[in-house]
């Protein structure tokens, strides 16, 4: 089988990463997680433990390290030596990410990174421009979206059970706000592609989403 690039976009919460890294695993795919090279860049700005300005975000751009590994159907982060895979999920985090990955120069790097992990082939990949920007080329592209209402409960559920103290209406409302930030910034916003394959997991069990990103790829 040719080896491909599968792009899967969407809004935040929509479910992409947890069905991203099945449906790798059962296609025995790489899975990169570009949220996450954002979070990593976010982390770093945080560790300087100061108000968190566009100066302060560009100053830990040169000479960051973001690996991910990818093992197992579960994605480990690293900045430099450092794992960083629980501490970039926090809300701390969530607050400060839209205006990192608003940041041309930091798109710029994450975009050129994100080309050089794609470049061999049978890599599922996903974010909020993948198939519009990072690989308008890829052979498969799917926006996945859930309803807000949808989104929230999800987002809490997770980081409830992580021990966060988080409240529905606030992470609802972060959720709304995060879609506009995303959607709205001048580079690279979050749309669909013209031919991406629009999948609205609303209702949806994990399973069957997974199971419609493994067909839409094996006949690809
Ligand atoms: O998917 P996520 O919530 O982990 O993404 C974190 C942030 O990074 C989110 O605000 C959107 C942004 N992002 C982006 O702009 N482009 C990508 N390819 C991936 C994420």
């Amino acid at each position: 089988m040719k080896k491909i690039v599968v792009a899967i976009d969407g809004p935040a919460g929509a479910g992409k990463s947890t069905v991203s890294q099945i449906a790798a695993k059962k296609l025995g795919f790489t899975y990169i997680d570009t949220g996450a090279m954002y979070r990593a860049v976010a982390w770093k700005a945080l560790q300087k433990k100061v108000e968190i300005t566009d100066d302060v975000i560009l100053s830990v751009l040169p000479g960051i390290e973001i690996t991910l590994s990818y093992k197992d159907g579960k994605t480990k982060v690293f900045v430099g030596d450092k794992e960083v895979t629980e501490e970039i999920r926090t809300p701390e985090i969530n607050k400060i990410v839209s205006k990192v990955a608003a940041l041309p120069k930091v798109r710029e790097k994450l975009t050129e990174l994100q080309r050089k992990m794609g470049e061999s082939g049978n890599v599922l990949m996903d974010g909020r421009d993948i198939g519009t920007f990072v690989f308008p080329n890829a052979e498969v592209k799917i926006f996945l979206t859930a309803s807000v209402e949808e989104r929230a409960r999800r987002r809490y559920e997770e980081l409830k059970l992580k021990g966060f103290d988080v409240d529905l209406k606030e992470i609802e409302k972060d959720i709304e706000r995060r879609d506009k930030l995303d959607s709205e910034r001048e580079t690279a916003p979050l749309k669909q592609a013209k031919d991406a394959v629009l999948l609205d997991t609303t209702g949806l069990s994990i399973d069957e989403v997974v199971e419609k990103i493994v067909k839409l790829c094996e006949v690809a």
